[in-house]
C-alpha cells in the first residue's frame, strides 16, 4: 500500500506546491507509481501538471461530496492526478462533520469501493494554506507530513503553531500513527540573515530538518509553467541538485 504524504505548511509562499510537484514529478522519473493530489481551491498543482485547467477528469471536490466512483486521472506511465479548483473553497465553507474522514476513505477504502492506495507507491498532498478542515482532512490520511518552510522569521514562529496543531491531531487520536518526514528549507539565498535563521531552525528542530535545502532560483520558478519538473527543465541548475538530493533524503527518511 501507497506512503500517503501531506505537504503542509498554514503559511503561503513556502513552497508546498513547488515541492510537491518537483516531488511527484521526481518520484515518477525514478519509477515509483505516484499520485499527486491537489488539496487547495488555488489549484496552482492542477494546473502545473495539466497543460489546461479544464482538461481535469478528476476533481478532489467529488471526495469531499462522498462521490467515491472515479478513479484518478492518469497524466503519464506512473503519475496520476486529483486535481482541485476554485469551487473546492465552496466545501472548505460548508462543513459537515465527517469531511476530515473523507480523504482517507477514498483512497484507502470502504465498504464497497476498491482500495485506490493499492495502485501506488506515493500518494502526495498539496495542502492549502490553514489549519482548517480540508488540512486535517490530508492529515487523517497521510503516514507522513513534510513540512516547507522559507528562511524567514515569522514562517520560523510560525512552525510551533502548526506542531502544536499535530500534536493535537495525534493526542486526540485524530490519527495516532502520523509521523513527521521532516522539515524542508526552500527559498533560501546567501545571505547573513539566512544562515543565521537556518542555524536556528537546526538547533530548533534537530535532526527534523533536512540536510539538503532548495535555494531561490528563477529556473525552479519558471518550470512548472512548462510543465516541467526542475530537473527536467533546468537540469544543470543547483536547484537540480537539491531536489535530487532532497528526494534521496526523502526515500530515505520515509523508508
Ligand atoms: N526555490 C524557489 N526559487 C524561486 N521561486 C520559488 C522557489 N520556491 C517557490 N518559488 C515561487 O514562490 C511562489 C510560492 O511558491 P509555492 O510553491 O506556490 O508556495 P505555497 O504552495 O506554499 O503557497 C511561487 O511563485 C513559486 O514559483
Ligand atoms: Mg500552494
Amino acid at each position: 500500500m501507497a506512503k500517503i504524504i501531506a505537504i503542509t505548511n498554514q503559511k503561503g509562499g513556502v513552497g508546498k506546491t513547488t515541492i510537491t510537484f518537483n516531488l511527484a514529478k521526481g518520484l515518477a522519473s525514478r519509477g515509483y507509481n505516484v499520485l499527486a493530489i491537489d488539496n487547495d481551491p488555488q489549484g496552482n498543482l492542477t494546473t502545473s501538471i495539466l497543460e489546461k485547467p479544464e482538461d481535469l477528469e478528476a476533481d478532489i471536490l467529488n471526495i469531499f461530496k462522498e462521490q467515491f466512483d472515479f478513479k484518478p486521472q492518469k497524466i503519464t506511465n506512473n503519475l496520476d492526478l486529483i486535481g482541485a479548483t476554485i469551487k473546492l473553497a465552496e466545501v472548505a465553507d460548508n462543513v459537515n462533520m465527517y469531511l476530515p474522514l473523507l480523504i482517507k476513505t477514498y483512497l484507502t477504502g470502504d465498504d464497497n469501493s476498491e482500495n485506490i492506495a493499492d495502485n501506488y507507491d506515493y500518494i502526495i498532498i498539496d495542502c492549502l494554506p490553514s489549519f482548517g478542515p480540508l488540512n486535517v482532512a490530508a492529515l487523517i490520511a497521510a503516514d507522513f507530513v513534510l513540512v516547507p518552510t522559507k528562511p524567514a522569521p515569522f514562517a520560523i514562529q510560525g512552525l510551533v503553531s502548526l506542531f502544536k496543531n499535530i500534536v493535537m491531531l495525534k493526542k486526540h487520536n485524530f490519527n495516532r500513527s502520523l509521523k513527521i518526514a521532516g522539515i524542508v528549507m526552500n527559498l533560501v539565498e546567501k545571505t547573513n540573515i539566512h544562515k543565521d535563521l537556518e542555524k536556528e531552525l537546526k538547533s530548533q528542530y534537530n535532526d527534523m530538518v533536512f540536510e539538503f535545502s532548495i535555494s531561490k532560483g528563477t529556473k525552479l520558478e519558471e518550470s512548472p509553467y512548462y510543465g516541467e519538473s526542475v530537473m527536467e527543465y533546468a537540469p544543470d541548475t543547483k536547484q537540480t541538485k537539491q531536489f535530487n538530493g532532497f528526494i534521496r533524503e526523502f526515500l530515505r527518511r520515509v523508508e
